[in-house]
């Protein structure tokens, strides 16, 4: 998919201060429900600046993080946060589209993403190749809008408009993955309205 919507945004993605609080959400609810432990993998696909990572290794240090981004702008505000010492110096930066990409051969206890399955056409694609990744045992965690009425995007968006919950319980389960939860994950403030965003937990069943 075209990149440069999120290449354009990359240098300044951090400074709207309410992105803090969202990822901090997100990631205290994929810690309560998948209980990560230093030295577990972590991949974050569509990572963008790392934000939900980073708010991941304030509750569990020594997570192996590798993160994943289509967009080679936000892949250097990534590089910019290793140098700076706000993501781990062992921080593996992946350029990887799974819609189109071979999915790597790495393994991982824990893949997660945030407000990025809405600009995913493949879905089926891309949720196969996060559970081929996943380790039995391993959690897959997706926060994303909520169903809404088109008005989130103000760009050209070809994507979804958000999610039904129920759309996102059936796809997991069709991806081979068990123990669905889905709950509240945080949500979206603006001047035009409160965008909802829902936290979906699921596990690679042990083979
Ligand atoms: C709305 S931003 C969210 C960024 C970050 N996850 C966050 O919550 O702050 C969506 C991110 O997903 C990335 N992205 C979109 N489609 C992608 C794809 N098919 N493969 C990999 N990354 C993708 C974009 O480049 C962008 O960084």
């Amino acid at each position: 998919m075209a990149t440069e919507h999120f290449d354009e945004k990359a240098a300044t993605w951090d400074d709207d201060g309410d992105k803090e609080r969202q990822s901090g959400e997100i990631a205290r609810g994929i810690t309560a429900a998948a209980s990560p432990a230093g030295g577990d993998r972590l991949l974050e696909y569509g990572a963008g600046t790392g934000l939900v990572t980073q708010a991941l290794l304030e509750a569990t240090p020594g997570l192996l993080v590798t993160l994943a981004d289509n967009s080679t702008g936000m892949r250097e505000a990534i590089g910019n946060k290793v140098e700076a010492g706000a993501l781990p110096p062992d921080t593996r930066v992946w350029d990887l589209d799974l819609e189109s990409d071979p999915v790597p051969e790495d393994r991982f206890e824990l893949i997660v993403t945030s407000m990025v399955m809405h600009h995913v056409k493949e879905l089926e694609t891309v949720l196969r190749g996060f559970a081929t990744m996943l380790e039995p045992g391993g959690h897959l965690c997706i926060a994303d809008l909520d169903h809404e009425d088109g008005s989130f995007h103000d760009h050209d968006f070809e994507g979804h408009h958000g999610f039904h919950r129920s759309e996102v319980e059936a796809s997991l389960t069709a991806a081979g993955l068990v123990e669905v939860h889905i709950g509240d994950g945080t949500s979206i403030e603006r001047e035009d309205g409160t965008y909802p965003v829902f936290l979906a937990v699921a596990t690679r069943p042990s083979d």
